[in-house]
């Protein structure tokens, strides 16, 4: 297999999982690891921030010392570097960011400060199958789910315009907290997709939220509550999670929520579809894009319009450095880079150069 240049080392550390991956020029992923701390998170239920920033540091020097490995590639072939400047937890965005300002530094190589979401939205044009990636199209829609974000964007020449964000909870957020309320260990949100693969959403219709100054914004914090009302019902019937078996109503409970979550996605993009903005192209992302109902409903909303779908592979779909190397390659062909010695980690970090309505 012939190697493009440059060969891009990304580094991702925005939240608890530590993660290194290497990159052609032609977008090819050599190899890409990633190393979760579920392990030392799941006794709070969740992620400690000072936990993942210190696992972060522990975890380093054997996830790159994999990545070495497994792409073949030594460090003196890499060159360029590009880690994930936010939004994300400050004290893990500072582990990652420093570890690859410093390389970049030392080595006197190209840097490229990420947004994460840059880096999610880029994601779907990677291939699984160590191909090249696919060019972006100049112009494409993108929805993002993640644990901190939904949201949909309109990407123009590398601009990235935000047509909709969420108000409150974001769509993995929700699937944790109400994963959590049930009792489900960590993380949460893979388990409520599980468990509500198993119910019957037709016996309880949950309503799909709109904002009332009529945006596309996203709300999912009255979707929240409504489950959390049934599932206090449902204990007062004695009837809860046991162990990771949940009892056919709480799997029906849980269809009936993850219909209603993924109802209000294909909402919005329908709307946005009636407002004459239809995407020629969608790419669909994040680590709650791993949704079971989410992708089907994506697939079916995108073939009855004729819309182009890039519904990111499943093992892009968390946080990984691939997209982030893939993204500072984008970046790097647009001729933007950064200075290792001026860039902060930002644990709010607006979408670069400008988010527009
Ligand atoms: O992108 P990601 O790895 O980290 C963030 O940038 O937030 O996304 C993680 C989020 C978590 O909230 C996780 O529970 C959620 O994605 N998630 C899911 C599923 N798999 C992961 N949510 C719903 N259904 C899933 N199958
Ligand atoms: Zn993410």
């Amino acid at each position: 297999m012939s190697r493009q240049t440059p060969i891009i080392l990304g580094i991702e550390t925005s939240c608890d999982d530590t993660a290194a991956a290497v990159v052609d020029g032609g977008g090819r992923v050599l190899a890409s690891v990633v190393s979760r701390q579920l392990e030392s998170h799941r006794p709070f239920g969740g992620v400690v921030p000072e936990i993942a920033s210190r696992e972060h540091l522990r975890n380093w020097p054997a996830v790159s010392a994999a990545v070495f490995e497994q792409s073949g590639v030594s460090l003196d072939a890499v060159d360029g570097i590009a880690a994930t400047q936010g939004p994300g937890l400050i004290g893990s965005l500072l582990v990652g960011l420093s570890l690859g300002r410093a390389l970049a530094y030392a080595r006197d190589l190209p840097f490229h400060a990420v947004h994460h979401l840059e880096g999610h939205l880029y994601s779907p044009f990677l291939r699984t199958d160590g191909g090249p990636a696919e060019q972006p199209p100049t112009s494409f829609h993108a929805l993002v789910v993640s644990g901190g974000h939904t949201a949909l964007y309109r990407v123009t020449g590398g601009r990235v315009a935000t047509l909709a964000e969420t108000r409150d909870d974001a769509f993995g957020e929700v699937f944790d907290k109400i994963g959590k309320r049930l009792g489900l260990r960590y993380p949460q949100g893979p388990l409520v997709d599980e468990l509500a693969e198993r119910g019957d959403p037709s016996g309880l219709r949950l309503s799909v939220a709109r904002c009332s100054d009529g945006s596309l914004d996203f709300s999912y914090s009255g979707l929240k509550s409504q489950t959390q009302l049934e599932i206090e019902r449902l204990e007062r019937d004695q009837i809860g999670v046991v162990g990771e078996e949940a009892p056919p109503p709480v799997a029906d409970l849980l269809a009936s929520f993850r219909a209603a979550a993924v109802a209000q996605v294909i909402d919005r993009l329908d709307r946005l579809r009636r407002e004459g903005q239809a995407p020629d192209l969608l790419s669909v992302s994040g680590g709650a894009a791993a949704n079971r109902l989410l992708r089907r409903e994506v697939e079916r909303w995108a073939t009855e319009h004729g819309v182009a779908l890039r519904l990111v592979p499943l093992e892009f779909s968390g946080d990984n450095a691939a997209m982030i190397a893939h993204a500072a390659l984008i970046r790097e062909r647009r001729g933007e880079r950064d200075d290792p010695l001026r860039v902060e980690a930002a644990s709010r970090l607006p979408l670069s150069p400008a988010t527009a309505r």
